[in-house]
């Protein structure tokens, strides 16, 4: 029997990967996990909300602000930290937001990219996206009832393969109105956009007329070689910039923002970012925002300053995950190269390339046989890409753990190849 209240959506794969990767780690208590994407948990230091506080209140003390007002009042929809992150961007990315009124102060990325869909796709349109690519956007996309069109990875980073999918979706009728790129380190598979290829992608957009969605979480997180210009800085029209402070400070402040377009031709999307916010979230927690503004102005408006210690401990944890890649598949050398993973220069993961298919019920057998749960990159994809891929997440092991887990999954890996 039908029911009014039949809703499929909630069915969906995409929706399901955070509750199947708790459900499996809750199933199998005693493996070890390199499946979450959560940072260290000795990162996570609690004396941060206090100093970043202290630090706020000092600076409002030295203002005609009313510290009262800001804190325990209903707060401005646009956030009360607006120009201190103006700023941060400035130091940080060179990128010059001239109304600080543009940026929209939102809980995490999520929020942030739940209002900006909200204000592009109500005339409908194609979202593009990369696949495989983090379930964050493609499952509220969904649930907004979205056209997603994914890109394979490969074509997503080409230039060349990217435009011919844009014009075969026009001449179906079917109109791109944005992009959503995570330029560097994605999740899952940690690949980065090239220089080049920003350029291409933005003068793309400029000639087809789609805003691209810049999901910067990651970029703080470089462990090697020179930062590349973020696609905001290098053309602020066309780019709705989408910070987190989840793995810069902490997820529990659930703290981010969007940086909508900026410059002339293009409306004000600010205005209906700030009217969506108004009737979803009302203000961005102002508790939340005043430890993210006092630890900023403590660290001269620098998140890369903040952000060192991290960065350092990540890159040894990124460097001994992949020794023991190296000492336990060194088979993977061979002429065969039956086993393969990248080498990224940042992020929080590795993406490791398998001989055979790897899904959820390979996870399970893994899981419950060898004591060790590592998530099928195949999981973010929308089609069936990535169907020999897992992604190994460095960020919230322990160096023993990753040793213990990377021999327990070398053991499967041979348990398959026999
Ligand atoms: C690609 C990507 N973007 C953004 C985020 C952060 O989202 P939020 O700020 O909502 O915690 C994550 C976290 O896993 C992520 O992997």
């Amino acid at each position: 029997m039908s029911s009014a209240f039949e809703n499929t959506i909630f069915e969906d794969p995409i929706l399901n990967v955070i509750h199947l990767l708790n459900s499996i780690a809750q199933e199998n208590p005693e493996a070890i996990s390199l499946a979450s994407g959560r940072p260290d948990d000795q990162q996570c230091d609690p004396s941060l909300i206090d100093r970043g506080l202290a630090q706020y209140k000092h600076y409002i003390a030295g203002t005609e602000q009313s510290l009262a007002t800001l804190l325990c009042q209903y707060g401005k929809t646009a956030g009360i930290i607006n120009e201190t992150l103006a700023i941060h961007l400035q130091v940080d990315e060179g990128i010059t937001v001239s109304n600080p009124e543009s940026i929209v102060v939102c809980l995490g990325f999520q929020e942030a990219c739940t209002l900006t869909l909200l204000s592009i796709f109500e005339s409908g349109g194609v979202l593009l996206v990369p696949d495989p690519v983090f379930s964050g956007i493609t499952g509220i996309a969904k649930l907004l009832g979205i056209t997603i069109v994914p890109v394979p990875m490969a074509a997503f980073l080409d230039p060349t393969a990217l435009r011919k999918i844009i014009e075969e979706l026009e001449s179906r009728g079917e109109k791109t109105k944005a992009l959503y790129a995570v330029p560097d380190f994605s999740n899952p598979t940690a690949d980065s956009l090239s220089y080049h290829a920003r350029k291409a992608m933005l003068s793309l957009a400029n000639e087809k007329n789609f805003f691209i969605l810049e999901d910067t979480a990651y970029r703080y997180f470089r462990y090697e070689g020179a930062a590349i210009a973020s696609m905001k800085s290098i053309d602020s029209s066309r780019v709705f910039l989408l910070g987190s402070f989840a793995k810069s400070i902490f997820p529990g402040l659930r703290m981010g923002y969007v940086v909508a377009p900026e410059g002339a031709g293009v409306t004000s999307f600010s205005t209906n970012l700030c009217k969506a916010k108004s009737l979803i979230t009302v203000n961005t927690p102002a508790l939340c925002q005043a430890v993210v503004a006092g630890l900023l102005i403590e660290n001269e408006y620098s998140l890369k300053g903040l952000n060192q210690p991290r960065v350092l401990s990540y890159t040894n944890k990124r460097n001994h995950m992949l020794e023991c890649l190296e000492r336990e598949f060194p088979f993977k050398v061979d002429a065969q190269r039956r086993v393969s993973w990248n080498h990224p220069a940042g992020g929080f993961f590795i993406n490791m390339q398998l001989p055979f298919a790897f899904g959820e019920s390979e996870m399970r057998e893994c899981a419950q046989q060898f004591k060790v749960i590592v998530f099928p990159t195949t999981l973010f994809s929308l089609t069936n890409e990535a169907a020999n891929q897992v992604r190994l997440s460095f960020s919230n092991a322990t160096a023993s753990g990753v040793t213990q887990a990377i021999g327990r999954f070398r053991a499967y890996v041979e348990s398959r190849l026999q």
